[in-house]
């Protein structure tokens, strides 16, 4: 597959281009004025917290509910305006829903009936592909909630999307069942497809996909590459002392520091190259003795924090966050 950023050319349409987006309900703004663009090939991350407005915007993309403001398009057709928009589209939103006394096999049949015979010949593939082949004719009322959840995935792939549009895949799996899906979703994107799953599984994210685009209240706080944002964010440190009250003070007042907070009873703080030598010294002067400084691997789990927490507003609500 061509890599899109090596084309000299315009590849055709982006598979998701949303603009402006906003969704109210009464006074509440569930979506506020969402702009992304999903190129082909990616692993795109929608992340955000309980309540940011994950599901709103993906039932948007499918065409499930009409946007108030702004628009959706995917291969550069509106999903409001017909059918065949969402031809090469597929996915759930929540939980895929199954008739429970029917077992797998014939789930996947009924479906496939409502998009005829070329769906009904990848019901096989779809059930080896998930690893449900050996299960498909026990009763979907006694599978897991994995084994729900990979259905799901069989009955989208039933479309031979392009595209999948996925909201929270991995939400309430076990950490086993979390790793068979990040294979799953990688094998797809291996094989040419283009993936957008929301999460607030933020180890999830940061291992499955290029891209991310990090959400709050409705809004975006950060679209791009994640390698671009960790980047962005310069090293990131930990920092103990003999009076980190004082401490506080001189790291917040040193040119090139940033983002100082106290994160599990340590200091922590970005700095620029350079400017930790500086900083020790600051320190010393100040009579806040180092007793441990550290660099740490940023995570997209203290990135996340640092953009949705960034003006001291903490969700209450706040994230189950998928901790390593
Ligand atoms: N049909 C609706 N009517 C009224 N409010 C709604 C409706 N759907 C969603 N909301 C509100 O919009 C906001 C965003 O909800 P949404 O379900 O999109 O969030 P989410 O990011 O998917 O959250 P979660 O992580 O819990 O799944 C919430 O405050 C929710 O209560
Ligand atoms: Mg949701």
């Amino acid at each position: 597959m061509t890599n899109p950023a090596d084309a000299p050319t315009s590849p055709g349409p982006a598979p998701v281009e949303v603009r402006g987006l906003v969704k109210r309900y009464g006074e509440l703004t569930a979506v506020a004025g969402v702009d992304l663009t999903v190129e082909a090939g990616d692993v795109y991350g929608y992340l955000g917290p309980n309540g940011a407005g994950k599901t709103t915007c993906l039932r948007m993309m499918l065409g499930l509910i009409r946007p108030t403001e702004g628009t959706v398009r995917l291969f550069g057709r509106d999903p409001l305006e017909s059918v065949h928009a969402l031809d090469g589209v597929a996915g759930f939103v929540e939980a895929p829903t199954f008739y429970p006394y029917l077992n797998g096999r014939r789930n996947l049949e009924l479906l496939a009936s409502f998009d005829g015979d070329d769906a009904r010949g990848r019901i096989d593939e779809a059930l080896e592909t998930v690893e449900l082949a050996d299960r498909a004719k026990d009763r979907v009322g006694g599978y897991s909630h994995g084994m729900r959840q990979r259905l799901g995935i069989a009955a989208a792939l039933l479309r031979d999307p392009q595209l999948l549009l996925l909201d929270e895949p991995a939400t309430g799996l076990d950490p086993a069942g979390m790793r068979d899906m990040r294979l799953l979703i990688r094998r797809l994107a291996d094989q040419g497809m283009t993936v957008l799953l929301s999460s607030h599984l933020l180890a999830e994210v940061e291992e499955l996909c290029n891209r991310v685009a990090i959400v709050r209240t409705g809004k975006i706080v950060y679209e791009g590459a994640i390698a671009e944002l960790k980047r962005s964010a310069g090293a990131t440190y930990r920092l103990s002392t003999t009076d980190d009250e004082r401490a506080m003070a001189v790291c917040r007042a040193q040119p090139g520091v940033g983002d100082v907070r106290v994160v599990h009873g340590r200091i922590s703080f970005t700095a620029d190259d350079g400017t930790v030598a500086e900083l020790s010294q600051a320190l010393i002067e100040a009579g806040a003795l180092i007793q441990m400084l550290a660099p740490q691997t940023v995570t997209l789990e203290d990135l996340f924090f640092s953009l949705t927490e960034g003006d001291g507003v903490v969700d209450e609500k706040a994230p189950a966050v998928a901790t390593r």
